[in-house]
């Protein structure tokens, strides 16, 4: 009996226990090991809480993203649209359709090929999240990443 309840108390506990060493609590293990995959991405409907419309599809892999807990990736741009948007939209290789800041952040996820920004690799970002994001989700993506700003010096 004793033993059977110390592995139950231990099986609790890892549940439980925080690890910080984890990244992403929903996207960590299986998708950031290398796994990022239409079938592996659940479709996000976006009636999900914010923070599970950009876990589920596993954005904090690679991006960092203010107000969302482990989204501290490294692999793409951190994702502070209310500072960079402008900039994104006036640079002179910039050849998407979108005038707003909102339209290039859904543009940014539906075709990231349109543009790729300086400094980072192409190709690297999923080009399947057409598939998986409802129009909803994209809405609530582009409306909350055009609010995040950054001072140039925390950069
Ligand atoms: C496997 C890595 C990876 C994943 C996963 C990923 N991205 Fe990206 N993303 C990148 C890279 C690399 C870039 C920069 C190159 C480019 O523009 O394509 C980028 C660029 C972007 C941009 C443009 C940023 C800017 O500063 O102009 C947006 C917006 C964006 N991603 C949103 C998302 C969202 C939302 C998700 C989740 C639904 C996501 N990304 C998932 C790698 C990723």
């Amino acid at each position: 009996m004793a033993v059977i309840g110390l592995i139950l108390l231990h099986a609790l506990w890892t549940l439980w226990a925080p690890n910080p060493s984890q990244t992403p609590p929903n996207a960590g293990g299986t998708i950031a090991g290398g796994a990022l995959s239409p079938e592996r991405v659940p479709l996000v409907t976006g009636e999900e809480p914010i923070i599970d419309i950009f876990t589920r599809p596993g954005c904090p892999v690679c991006h960092t993203i203010p107000g969302i807990p482990g989204a501290n990736g490294q692999v793409g741009p951190r994702l502070i649209l209310g500072t960079t948007g402008e900039q994104r939209l006036k640079d002179p290789g910039y050849g998407g359709q979108a005038k707003t800041v909102h339209d290039y952040i859904v543009e940014s996820v539906l075709e990231p090929g349109r543009f790729v920004v300086p400094g980072y690799p192409e190709r690297t970002m999923p080009a399947w999240y057409g598939s998986k994001l409802s129009a909803l989700a994209l809405e609530k993506i582009a409306a909350y990443l055009e609010q995040q700003t950054e001072p140039e010096s925390a950069r």
